[in-house]
């Protein structure tokens, strides 16, 4: 069994993934954190106990609730895309679990300490909450199976600036400490999940075709953002960066191409803050830190996607 940490900014596809996870049938999800990111903090809480409680499993998983600010900047949000409540504009209940009171921070060190090279940590939200892990205890991150992080893009275009992806552009400063620490990590862009991760019209019309209390609930959850697609790319489609992560960490060979590279993190000019630069020819002689995924498998990413959405194992 993986034991698996996942630290989220919960909206939108952070609910696929969360779903996907506890669908897994060789993973156990032993606790959700919450980081700031995509909608207001407080919001991101319910947004992750609510999913939670729609996988049939509220009481199961404990849930966290860690930074409520990046490390140095002003935090700035994406309602645009997922709505102002992250979910579509649904209108959910409020969930029947309550979060922990333990800090975020607190309880990753906790964990990953109480099971040394045990625990896999899944991060697709900004690294804040895992940089302060780190600075707080640096002799965990020896201690981390292994860090599956969505965020940054190599070799691509941003999509929160022309240069960024939204996870590393809202904390550049912790993801700097992260991609530094020396836990072994795969990185998995944006420009993988754009290739192979974004599900188009047809596909979404038999998502929403199946009818099950989770394809219901995704169809609900991403329909600002298809909304939002439509508006700024021009084109009927759902994204799953996060889904897709979930589905490489418990499937590996949904990574079809994985190359150890050089990776670092712009947190020091404004044009270019949050931007990931891999370095593909190794020009700078530094000793490679991150896996990178350069390829991806549609097939298997889908297959996976659409076992949970029919309330089947993964
Ligand atoms: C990332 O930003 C969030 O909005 C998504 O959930 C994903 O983690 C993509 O840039
Ligand atoms: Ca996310």
């Amino acid at each position: 069994m993986i034991r698996l940490l996942l630290d989220t900014d919960t909206a939108g596809d952070d609910t696929t993934a969360i779903m996907m996870a506890l669908r897994a049938s060789n993973a156990s999800l032993e606790a959700v954190t919450i980081n700031c990111g995509n909608v207001d903090f407080d919001q991101e809480v319910r947004n992750a106990l609510y999913t939670i409680e729609v996988a049939g499993k509220s009481g199961d998983v404990p849930v966290y609730p860690g930074a409520r600010h990046p490390l140095l900047r002003e935090w700035e949000t994406a309602e645009r895309v997922h709505g102002k409540d992250g979910m579509g504009d649904s209108g959910f209940p409020a969930p029947k679990q309550r979060p922990e009171s333990k800090h975020a921070v607190d309880a990753i060190i906790e964990l990953v300490n109480s099971s040394p090279g045990e625990v896999t940590l899944v991060e697709i939200a900004p690294m804040t909450n895992l940089a302060l892990a780190i600075r707080k205890d640096p002799a965990m991150a020896r201690k981390v199976r292994h860090l599956y992080f969505m965020g940054g893009t190599n070799q691509y275009l941003g999509n929160v600036t022309p240069a960024a992806e939204f996870n590393m552009w809202v904390d550049p400063d912790a993801a700097k400490v992260v991609l530094h620490s020396g836990i072994p990590m795969t990185m998995v862009g944006w420009e993988i999940c754009m290739r192979h991760g974004l599900l188009e019209g047809p596909e979404l019309r038999r998502i929403a075709a199946l009818k099950t209390r989770e394809a219901r609930f995704m169809t609900a959850v991403t329909r600002q953002e298809r909304r939002f697609m439509k508006e700024v790319q021009g084109a009927d489609a759902v994204s799953c960066p996060d889904s897709m992560t979930m589905a490489m960490v418990l499937n590996g060979a949904v990574a079809t191409d994985v190359r150890k590279k050089f990776v670092d993190v712009d947190n020091e000019s404004d044009l270019s803050r949050g931007a990931t630069y891999v370095d593909h020819l190794g020009v700078l002689g530094r000793r490679p830190n991150v896996d990178v995924v350069y390829g991806a498998s549609e097939r298997l990413f889908r297959e996976m996607l659409f076992r949970m959405l029919k309330g089947e194992r993964v």
